[in-house]
């Protein structure tokens, strides 16, 4: 798939709960095709110590008004400084990166779109695209408590949505892989995002079940290209770069 690099304008940034932005970037230039898993690379301009791009999930895609969104989690310098731009900033990404979620399965299945803090990201994506094959997905997803499970508005229109707090505050207590909703059904399809841990737990879930299961890798990258070798990840293949062989890959290919 043909990479671009591609100045956006910030049309709207918005804070969904503390620590995390919404933002809406709109280019003047019509939008390539993209696909639900894949990623982009943007520059952050304006401070002194982040001289590599970072990678964001693409949230949400408005081809019509030639729009995507990203929901960004502030974690440190980068993540801080693009979740502060303003409407009318300019944004230089290279996108789309990487390969995406399987999405050419059958429009009766059950499928589960599962993950956590900002591993929710591509999930709405997926959601959507699931959604125009005639798939009503079903949205699991997990935080410390209500503030970290944000857009539950955004996923709810999409499809059926479940969700547990650590604390309580909102839907279950405990992990998304206790949830009760995992007793009670068998997936046919099952995709992930999220802290590794709870990959592991929900890749562990799904052979327990035999459901096929893809997860997408949140490795630390640098050139996003496949040029550093900074993103490795050791599979059943070999050493495979994740930024490009990945972010998503099928639990099968991993050794976990
Ligand atoms: C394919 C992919 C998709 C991602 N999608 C999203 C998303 O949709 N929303 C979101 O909030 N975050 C996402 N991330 C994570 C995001 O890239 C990092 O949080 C961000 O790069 C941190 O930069 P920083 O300068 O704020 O933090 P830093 O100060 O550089 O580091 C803070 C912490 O963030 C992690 N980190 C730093 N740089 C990277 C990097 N280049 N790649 C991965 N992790 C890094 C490290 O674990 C570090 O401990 C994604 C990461 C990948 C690889
Ligand atoms: S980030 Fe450079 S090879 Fe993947």
């Amino acid at each position: 798939m043909t990479k671009y690099n591609r100045i956006f304008r910030v049309a709207d940034n918005r804070r969904p709960s503390p620590g995390y932005s919404l933002i809406r970037l709109q280019s003047d230039e019509s939008l390539p095709p993209m696909v639900p898993g894949q990623f982009v690379s943007v520059r952050v301009d304006g401070v002194q110590h982040t001289f590599l791009r970072r990678p964001f999930s693409i949230h949400n895609v408005d081809a019509d008004d030639r729009a995507l969104e990203l929901l960004i989690q502030v974690v440190g310098e980068g993540s801080a400084r693009i979740a502060a731009l303003q409407p009318g900033d300019s944004v230089d990404m290279i996108f789309p990166l990487g390969n995406g979620f399987t999405t050419d399965i059958a429009p009766a299945s059950e499928v589960l779109l599962t993950g956590g803090g900002a591993g929710i990201a591509p999930l709405l994506f997926l959601g959507k695209e699931l959604r125009q094959r005639g798939i009503v997905p079903t949205f699991l997803l997990g935080g410390r408590s209500a503030a970290n499970l944000i857009r539950m508005d955004a996923f709810e229109a999409v499809g059926r949505l479940c969700c547990t707090t650590e604390d309580g505050s909102m839907g279950e207590r405990g992990f998304v892989t206790q949830h009760s909703i995992l007793q009670d059904r068998r997936f046919d399809f099952i995709y992930t995002c999220g802290p590794r841990p709870m990959m592991a737990a929900v890749a562990a879930y799904a052979r327990r079940t035999g459901s096929p299961c893809e997860v997408s890798l949140e490795n630390t990258m640098a050139c996003g290209i496949g040029a550093c070798l900074c993103c490795v990840e050791d599979t059943r293949q070999g050493h495979q770069c994740v930024c490009t062989a990945g972010p998503v890959f099928n639990i099968e290919q991993l050794k976990w």
